[in-house]
C-alpha cells in the first residue's frame, strides 16, 4: 500500500490518522454487503432534529447505475475514476418539512454521514475519495430527484492498494507524495475572538 505520513501534533485515533483519499484503487471488487455496511455507518450519524436529510445513490462497477453516476463526473474526475470499484452520489433534502422552512444544516449533516462512512471504510481497509467535481444539476435530473433536493458530491470507493502508475501522469506525484499536509490549528481554532 502507498506509504503516507500524517504528522499529528496530538495523538489521534489510528482510523482517522490512517485515512487518505487515493485516486488509484486496488482492483479487488467491492460487494453490495460492504456498501450497505458503509451506509449503515452513515445511517447512525447525528443530524439536526434527527431529520437525516442525506440521500445516497450507489452503484457497483459494471452496473447501469455506476455508469450513470460516472457520466455525471467532470472530465478531471472521470480521468482517474475510470477503474474504481464503486461510485456513490451524496444528496440532501433542502427543506425541513415539504415546502416548509429551509434546513440550513442539511449539507452539514450529509458531511457527518460521510464522516461516519470514511471511518467505517478505513476500518475495513476501504478507501473513500469524495468529489465536488460533478454536474450536480445533471445528476439531480438523471436520478429523478425532486426540486427540494440538491446533489452535493460524488464518491469513489475501493480498497486501498492501487497502482499509481495507472493514473494520468499529472496525478501520480500527488498519489505518491508521502507527507500529508494540514493547516496548523492556530489558523482555524481560536480560544477567544476570530483572528484572520
Ligand atoms: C467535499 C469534497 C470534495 C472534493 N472534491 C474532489 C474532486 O472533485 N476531485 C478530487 O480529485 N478530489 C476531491 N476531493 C478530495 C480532496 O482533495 C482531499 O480530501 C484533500 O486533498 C485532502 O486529502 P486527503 O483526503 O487524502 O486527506 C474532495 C474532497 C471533499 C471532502
Amino acid at each position: 500500500m502507498q506509504e503516507k505520513q500524517t504528522p499529528t501534533k496530538y495523538e489521534i485515533h489510528p482510523l482517522l490518522k490512517g485515512r487518505w483519499s487515493p485516486r488509484a484503487f486496488s482492483q479487488k471488487a467491492i460487494t453490495e454487503t460492504e456498501i450497505k455496511t458503509l451506509l449503515e455507518a452513515g445511517r447512525w450519524a447525528p443530524s439536526s432534529n434527527n431529520l437525516q436529510p442525506w440521500r445516497i445513490i450507489w452503484g457497483l462497477k459494471g452496473s447501469d447505475t455506476y455508469q450513470r453516476i460516472f457520466d455525471c463526473l467532470v472530465d478531471f474526475n472521470q480521468d482517474w475514476v475510470e477503474d474504481t470499484p464503486a461510485l456513490m452520489l451524496g444528496a440532501y433534502k433542502k427543506d425541513m418539512k415539504d415546502g416548509e422552512k429551509e434546513n440550513f444544516h442539511a449539507l452539514h449533516d450529509l458531511g457527518l454521514f460521510m464522516g461516519n462512512v470514511c471511518v467505517q471504510a478505513t476500518s475495513m481497509g476501504i478507501a473513500v475519495h469524495q468529489m465536488a467535481g460533478l454536474d450536480q444539476d445533471k445528476a439531480k435530473e438523471e436520478f429523478e430527484f425532486p426540486d427540494n433536493y440538491h446533489v452535493a458530491t460524488a464518491t469513489a470507493i475501493g480498497y486501498y492498494g492501487g497502482n499509481p502508475d495507472t493514473l494520468p501522469e499529472d496525478l501520480q506525484d500527488e498519489e505518491t507524495k508521502i507527507m500529508r499536509e494540514r493547516k496548523p490549528q492556530r489558523e482555524f481554532a481560536f480560544n477567544g475572538n476570530f483572528k484572520n
